[in-house]
């Protein structure tokens, strides 16, 4: 017998909104509470502990019993609970593992999902996630069938004990966290000069969100954190800001460090390098990175056969990009609009492609170029077919320019589970 995921948590959502208390901090995180929750109903739902646990526990049987035609039904990918009832994930692309999990992690930062596809498609059991973009975490929601919890520092700012963050953070064996970018990246760096403002650690919004990291790693220990940022990140501040993250990591919380950078090019057909870190509570662990050395794959590997007409830039955009391009190239600074080589890997893709798409124009016999569609995007980053894409085309564009390459990651993610589980 199985319970149906959105039934079980609209009814949940009801009996809450009828009057539960829920610590004011936490009020607008209740679906990420119940949605959390139903993934691992044996233990207690996250914030509001036990008694709200045993009334949920037995409020879903009982309802089960009443509603039994309609609430139970017996699908492959449901598990078993103490009280005897099973959650049906089968509506959603990307179930969690029915089987007993082979590690637990936590995806910080989570976007779309990138960490979690991968992980999980290795045994993984997601016990938390967190995102703060509302697009970002419905997207979440429609293909694992959980809501982050929104902003980190909820469970990290001044106010919240080391002991409350034990409680509230479930424990778990990988920290996965593809911490915000943009005060370490090339054009967030330029961005932020221009406008005179911090970048960095100094920026006080993303780029101070590593310490965020840091104190969940102190307090809970885990066994292996396993981070991603840009390229950038090795160079900013002349190699200090790199620096000052592998010395937090050896010497406040003892863990190993080793960092590459790795080009996702052979595995996917974009010209995309990133920071990759990975450490381990258990400093005798040697680790490698993979060898990801093949030939570039081309872009032409991953187009639609025929996307619809809206993906082709006007006349005038595309007379913009050619007159800007000139006037760049001739300075040396800017940017360049760029018609893609179809037998070569895309440049790449950034969250605000969606713009005008400059890094990525694909050619077309007889018409002004296109843009990638979101589908196209979604591949260049290897999520697979079945990933339910945002709702909206420019949140598309903006999440999958955020997004980690899935199948590199979890190339890494492989041997670091060798290695450890
Ligand atoms: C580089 S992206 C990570 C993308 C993710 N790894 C993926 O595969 O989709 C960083 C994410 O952090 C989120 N974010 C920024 N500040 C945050 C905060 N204070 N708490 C939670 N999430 C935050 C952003 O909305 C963004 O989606």
């Amino acid at each position: 017998m199985a319970i149906d995921f959105n039934e079980a948590f609209r009814v949940v959502l009801a009996l809450m909104n009828n009057g539960v208390p829920v610590p004011e901090h936490f009020r607008s995180e209740l679906p990420a509470i119940v949605s959390h929750w139903l993934h691992n109903p044996i233990k207690d739902p996250l914030i509001l502990g036990n008694v709200e646990g045993e009334k949920w526990r037995r409020f879903l049987s009982a309802y089960g019993k009443l509603n039994h035609e309609r609430f139970f039904i017996l699908k492959k990918s449901a598990y078993l609970t103490r009280n005897g009832f099973k959650v049906d994930f089968t509506d959603f692309p990307f179930p969690p593992t029915s089987k007993k999990p082979k590690f637990k992690f936590i995806d910080l930062f989570s976007g779309i999902g990138g960490f979690r596809i991968a992980l999980q498609s290795l045994g993984g059991k997601c016990v938390f996630s967190c995102e703060n973009d509302p697009m970002a975490k419905e997207t979440y929601f429609k293909n694992f069938g959980e809501y982050p919890f929104g902003d980190i520092r909820k469970f990290t700012g001044k106010g919240i004990t080391d002991q409350e963050l034990a409680e509230f953070i479930p424990d778990h064996d990988i920290l996965s966290a593809g911490f915000p970018c943009q005060p370490f990246s090339k054009a967030g760096v330029s961005a932020r000069n221009a406008l005179e403002k911090e970048n960095g650690f100094s920026c006080r919004d993303q780029g101070a969100l590593f310490y965020d990291i840091l104190r969940i790693a102190k307090i809970k220990r885990p066994k292996v954190l396993f981070l991603e940022n840009v390229r950038n990140l090795e160079r900013h501040d002349g190699g200090r800001t790199i620096q000052k993250i592998k010395n937090a990591i050896e010497c406040d919380l003892g863990y190993s460090f080793y960092m590459e950078v790795i080009d996702a090019s052979s595995v996917v057909p974009q010209k995309r390098e990133r920071c990759y870190m990975v450490c381990f509570r258990n400093k005798r662990l040697k680790f490698s990175f993979p060898k990801i050395n093949g030939a570039p794959k081309p872009l032409r590997e991953i187009l639609e056969p025929s996307p619809s007409a809206s993906y082709t830039i006007s006349k005038r955009l595309w007379v913009g990009h050619q007159n800007r391009t000139v006037r760049n190239l001739s300075r040396g600074v800017g940017f360049t609009a760029f018609k893609a080589d179809l037998n070569k890997p895309a440049n790449t893709l950034v969250s605000r492609y969606g713009k005008d798409g400059k890094e990525c124009l694909v050619p077309q016999r007889g018409k002004k170029p296109r843009l990638l569609t979101p589908r196209e995007c979604a591949r260049l980053q290897g999520f697979p077919e079945s990933f339910i894409l945002p709702q909206f085309k420019l949140t598309a564009y903006k999440k999958f320019g955020n997004s980690v390459v899935v199948p590199l990651v979890r190339k890494i993610a492989f041997k670091i589970t060798q290695k450890c589980f």
